[in-house]
């Protein structure tokens, strides 16, 4: 039998009061009177004694059924917009081993990078009685309907890694998103190709010349770095032209297949690739040895996630730099955002995103991330 969530918030008000009451322990009837408001009818200490043992007794139950239905404390359903994603594993296992650490019944689903299909699984979810939920949106555009659902159902929610907009979210309060800024990778990226010594501009000519290969243009992530990689280097002065800008879809062969067709295609023009993720900047890199390109000498090669591939080869020099996207942090934030919301916390407009720093990803520190 599970615990149903009006049970869950007897035990939890049942514990609070034994808490309260173990804290005041130098005033038993003032602290009893916290406990159990009735007892300011019958001010003596027996009678506050009495309720404290009463609640002591109702707590021990609850608890006991409390773990019976649901060990640890609490079912919770993860759904992850694909599994064949190279971030998000990282980022599901860290959740995953998280969540199971402190006791929790985890079901991870794989959205198979179908939104219909999520949603199925996030009714699922509902129907069984999850206690929480963590969602990775397959579509930040499903955002309205994913929220309506949860908020019916009054399941508290904690949304990952494509963020919705404040206004969205604002629709309900139990609901937060925990995620990075993703205009702060963008300005990092851009910054990595200004520290270089030439700053980009490897043929002298006065202007960088690059591609971009995005991620789904869907997501604001790809959106943001796009736009904010690009404009580090405006804003620092240098003159840009983009040769190529083409989705790649976060993907490790679109990056590869993308890069291959623009190094055949502009040759020495291009001076910067920039991708909107490692994944396809490693797909790139094939490209560019296939082409007998060398990183940092003819061209600059920048990514974000600093995967574990991404970091061997800032270290090796074959990327000049990535851009780390904490996947533990951002894991550990999703679960303590998801507790605060299971102890009642609720969130007004304009408070439910929560981020998450990035960090800037060289060969002098990237071994302090391997
Ligand atoms: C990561 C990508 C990942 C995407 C999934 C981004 O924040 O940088 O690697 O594919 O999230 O939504």
């Amino acid at each position: 039998m599970r615990l149903t969530r009006k049970a869950t918030a007897m035990v939890l008000a049942s514990m609070m009061a034994v808490s309260l009451t173990a804290c005041g322990s130098s005033d038993s009837s003032a602290t009893a009177t916290t406990a159990a408001p009735a007892a300011t009818e019958a001010p003596k200490a027996t009678e506050a004694a009495k309720e404290t043992e009463a609640a002591k007794d109702a707590a021990t139950e609850a608890a006991k059924e409390a773990e019976a239905a649901a060990p640890g404390g609490g079912n919770i359903g993860v759904c992850i917009y694909k599994f064949d994603d190279a971030f998000m594993t990282t980022y599901r296992n860290a959740l995953q081993e998280i969540l199971e650490g402190k006791g929790y019944t985890v079901t991870v689903m794989d959205g198979k990078n179908d939104q219909a299909e999520q949603n199925n699984q996030i009714n699922n979810f509902i129907a069984q009685g999850v206690d929480a939920l963590i969602i990775n949106p397959v579509m930040t555009s499903a955002a309205d309907q994913i929220i309506a659902t949860v908020k019916d159902a009054d399941i508290p929610t904690v949304l990952i890694n494509r963020e919705p907009t404040a206004e969205q979210m604002s629709a309900y309060d139990k609901l937060v998103y925990v995620g990075c800024d993703a205009r702060q990778s963008g300005t990092m990226q851009g910054e990595l190709i200004l520290d270089t010594e030439n700053k980009g501009d490897i043929n002298g000519d006065g202007k960088v010349s690059y591609i971009m290969i995005q991620g789904d243009p869907e997501n604001v992530d790809a959106q943001y770095r796009t736009e904010f990689s690009v404009k580090a280097l405006t804003d620092a002065g240098m003159e840009v032209e983009e040769l190529d800008l083409q989705r790649g879809d976060w993907d490790r062969n679109k990056g590869q297949e993308i890069a291959q067709n623009d190094l055949a295609k502009f040759g020495d023009e291009i001076e910067v690739i920039f991708c909107n993720n490692d994944d396809m900047a490693i797909g790139a890199l094939q490209a560019i040895q296939a082409a007998g390109r060398t990183v940092n000498e003819d061209i600059y090669l920048v990514g974000v996630d600093a995967l574990d591939a991404a970091l061997n080869e800032v270290v090796n020099g074959n990327m000049t730099g990535t851009v780390l996207n904490d996947a533990n942090g951002q894991a550990a934030g999703a679960v303590e955002a998801m507790e605060a919301l299971l102890g009642g916390k609720t969130y007004g407009a304009g408070e439910q995103s929560i981020y998450v720093d990035y960090v800037k990803v060289t060969p002098e520190n990237a071994a302090d991330f391997q």
